[in-house]
């Protein structure tokens, strides 16, 4: 069974003036990864805020489990059921890695056992060392805090991963680390991974590729 989807969603920004995502249709399942890819503008970063229950489609539905996502509690989707990697990861600067993702269990409102110890887990499962985990954010590389930003959207468990060029600085070797770790995600952890790419590579690594269309004309459809 699906776990998100789309149907007949559009959106327009500027009170309905500039239509960015017309009419789709799509479906995303447990097990995945689904690669959004589309020209500079096509909309991959509106989806994926559509997708967070951060915004609301101009018209159409969002499902989550089959119940339309506008009549659930936003705030518990949002801290539960979705993590979120945002393209400049988000990450607090002057905390350490492991403290960023224990702030994020905390914000869950979710009850952990031993606290610290889950943290670490996480952070030793997408490959960083305790060195690197202690550290300030601003002293690991950009890989290594793409790692630390996977294992804080990971912190409350939720089912859906939702990454915005996960992988957009990293070279290749390290994108493709990361890959593997969206792989173990979707294909042994059994969740959903909805990544937005501009390379061709992570697409094909990717079991099902999206590919949005700009939308040319600028005013409502009638
Ligand atoms: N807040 C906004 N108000 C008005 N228009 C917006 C707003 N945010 C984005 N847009 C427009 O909506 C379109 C889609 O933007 P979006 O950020 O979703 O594109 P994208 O596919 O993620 O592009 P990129 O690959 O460059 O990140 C663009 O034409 C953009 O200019
Ligand atoms: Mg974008």
């Amino acid at each position: 069974m699906a776990i998100l989807e789309l149907e007949k969603v559009s959106y327009a920004y500027d009170s309905k003036k500039v239509i960015v995502l017309d009419n789709l249709d799509y479906t995303f399942e447990n097990g995945k990864i689904y690669a959004i890819t589309g020209r500079s503008g096509a909309g991959k970063t509106t989806l994926l805020s559509l997708l967070s229950g951060l915004t609301n489609p101009t018209s159409g539905k969002i499902l989550y489990k089959g119940q339309d996502i506008k009549k659930q509690d936003k705030y518990k989707y949002r801290s539960n059921c979705v993590g979120v990697i945002f393209q400049s990861f988000n990450l607090l600067t002057n905390l350490t890695a492991l403290e960023n993702v224990m702030l994020s269990m905390d914000i869950s409102g979710k009850k952990f056992t031993d606290k610290k110890q889950y943290a670490l887990d996480l952070l030793y499962k997408v490959g960083l060392t305790d060195d690197e985990i202690n550290r300030h954010i601003l002293k690991l590389s950009g890989g290594q805090q793409q790692r630390v930003a996977i294992a804080r959207a990971l912190s409350y468990n939720p089912e859906i991963i939702l990454a915005d060029e996960p992988t957009g600085n990293l070279d290749l070797e390290t994108q493709d680390e990361i890959m593997d770790i969206f792989k173990m995600l979707a294909h042994k952890e059994n969740r959903c991974i909805i990544l937005v790419t501009h390379s061709p590579d992570v697409a094909k690594q990717s079991d099902i590729n999206y590919q949005l269309q700009p939308f040319r004309k600028n005013t409502p459809k009638k």
